[in-house]
C-alpha cells in the first residue's frame, strides 16, 4: 500500500543526517511513497500552518539535488555534513501557540507517519507532540555526543570521534616540536564518550571525562603532574590531554572554555610543586621544571566532517529500517544500532527513561565503569581521574543512572 511520510531533522546537527534522509528516499520511492522533509524542523510545520510555504515545497524526490553533471539525484546526499532541510535546536513547541500550529501544519501535511531524526533531547519533546497529535512516527537517534539509551551508537558519533582523532595528530606534531603539554576540549555535552574514545585513539596521555573526573581538583591536577613526571622520566617531553567539555571546574562549575582553565591550571599547579620542594612522595619535581601549556577548544568543526563510512552504513542500515518498520505499520519506535546492525526498540521504553534521566538531570547514557574502553585506557596507562576514587565516582554515577 502506498504511503506518503514525512521525515524532519531535530536540534543539533552532526555528520550523517543527509545519508538518512537519501536512504529514506531512496528506499521510499521504490516503494512508490512519497516523502516529505519538514524543513527546519516543527519550525516547517509552524510555517505551513501559516501559509508561509506549500505541502508541494516539502516533496523530496529521487531527483531533487541534482548538481549539473555526473552526480545526479539524491546520492550525492550521503557525502554532505549538516542536513539539507536545516536544523533548529530552538523553539518552544511547549508554548500552546505554537503546539498547536506544529499539531495543525501535521494534519495538513496527511502523513501516514514520521520519520524524526533527534538527540535525546528533541525526541523527549517530539514524543509529547505525536502523543498530542497520535502521530505515527519512528525515531533515529543522531547526536555525535552518543548520550541516548538503548542505542550501541548514535549517528554522527563515529564521524566525530574520527575528527577529533585526526586533529590530535595535527596537534601531536607541534606539541612535540615545543615540549608543550596541549590541551584538547572536545564536545560531548554530559557525556564523556566522544573525549574517551577519541583520546585513545589521537594517543592522549590524559582523558578527563565528566563521569570519572566530574570536577578539577587539586588531586586531579596532581595526578596530571605525576603523568608528565613519568613521561619526562623516559624522555617524552610533551603530552597532550584530552578534556571533555563536561568536566567542571574546581568550584564545581561548568566553563565554556574548561580546556583554557585546565591548561593554566597544570602550568600553574607544575610550577607550584617545583617551588614547595616539598612534593608529594609520588612526584619527582625536578620534570616539572619548563612545563608549558596550550589550550584548544575543537568547536563546531567535530560536527561537520564529511561523514566517515562507519555513519554512511549506520545511516543506510537506520533510513530503511525506517522504512521497513512504516512498511509493517509498526510505530512508536526507535531505530537503533545493535550487534552491527539496525534494529528498533519501542518509544514506551525510552522516552519514559530519558524524561526520567532529564527530570533527575542526568546524562540518560553517559559512560560507565563497564565500558570497555576505561578498562583500555587504564592498561595503556592513560590517566583518566583520581584512581583512588575511581571506583567510588563510578559507583554513585551508576547509581544516579538506574
Ligand atoms: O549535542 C551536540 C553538541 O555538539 C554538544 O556536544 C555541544 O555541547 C552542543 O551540541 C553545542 O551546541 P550548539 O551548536 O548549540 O553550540
Amino acid at each position: 500500500m502506498t504511503k506518503r511520510i514525512g521525515i524532519l531533522t531535530s536540534g543539533g546537527d552532526c555528520p550523517g543526517l543527509n545519508a538518512v534522509i537519501r536512504s529514506v528516499v531512496k528506499s521510499a520511492t521504490r516503494r512508490g511513497w512519497q516523502v516529505y522533509g519538514i524543513p527546519y524542523g516543527t519550525q516547517g510545520l509552524i510555517n505551513l500552518e501559516q501559509g508561509r510555504c506549500t505541502i508541494e515545497d516539502f516533496q523530496l524526490r529521487d531527483h531533487g539535488f541534482d548538481i549539473p553533471g555526473l552526480l545526479r539525484g539524491v546520492d550525492i546526499l550521503q557525502f554532505l555534513s549538516g542536513s539539507i532541510l536545516g536544523a533548529l535546536n530552538k523553539g518552544n513547541p511547549s508554548d500552546p501557540d505554537n503546539a498547536r500550529e506544529i499539531l495543525e501544519g501535521y494534519r495538513l501535511l496527511g502523513l501516514d507517519a514520521l520519520i524524526a531524526l533527534g538527540g535525546d533531547g528533541s525526541l523527549d519533546i517530539i514524543s509529547d507532540l505525536a502523543q498530542r497529535g497520535h502521530w505515527n512516527w519512528i525515531a533515529i537517534p543522531k547526536t555525535i555526543d552518543n548520550d541516548i539509551p538503548f542505542t550501541e551508537q548514535a549517528l554522527g558519533f563515529d564521524t566525530a570521534v574520527d575528527t577529533i582523532t585526526r586533529a590530535l595528530y595535527d596537534l601531536t606534531f607541534t606539541a612535540a616540536s615545543h615540549s608543550r603539554i596541549i590541551v584538547a576540549q572536545v564536545m560531548g555535552r554530559d557525556a564523556g564518550h566522544l573525549a574517551l574514545r577519541s583520546g585513545i585513539a589521537g594517543g592522549a596521555d590524559v582523558i578527563l571525562i565528566p563521569e570519572l573526573t566530574p570536577q578539577i581538583t587539586e588531586n586531579v591536577l596532581d595526578g596530571i603532574c605525576q603523568q608528565l613526571v613519568q613521561l619526562r622520566q623516559v624522555d617524552r617531553q610533551f603530552a597532550l590531554v584530552v578534556v571533555a567539555e563536561g568536566v567542571h571546574n574546581h568550584l564545581g562549575a561548568k566553563e565554556k572554555y574548561i580546556g583554557d582553565t585546565l591548561a593554566q591550571q597544570i602550568q600553574a599547579h607544575a610550577q607550584r610543586l617545583c617551588q614547595a620542594k616539598s612534593p608529594t612522595a609520588l612526584i619527582n619535581v625536578c620534570h616539572l621544571q619548563d612545563v608549558e601549556t596550550r589550550a584548544t577548544t575543537l568547536g563546531h568543526i567535530q560536527r561537520s566532517s564529511v561523514p566517515s563510512s562507519l555513519d554512511r552504513l549506520i545511516a543506510a542500515a537506520f533510513g530503511c529500517k525506517a522504512v521497513d518498520l512504516i512498511a509493517d505499520e509498526q510505530y512508536q519506535q526507535m531505530v537503533i544500532w545493535s550487534h552491527g546492525q539496525a534494529d528498533s526498540k519501542p518509544l514506551d521504553q525510552v522516552i519514559p527513561f530519558i524524561k526520567q534521566q532529564h527530570q533527575a538531570a542526568v546524562c540518560p547514557s553517559p559512560v560507565t565503569l563497564g565500558d570497555p574502553w576505561v578498562k583500555t585506557a587504564q592498561d595503556l596507562g592513560i590517566y583518566i581521574g583520581e584512581p583512588v576514587r575511581l571506583a567510588e565516582t563510578m559507583m554513585v554515577t551508576e547509581q544516579r543512572n538506574r
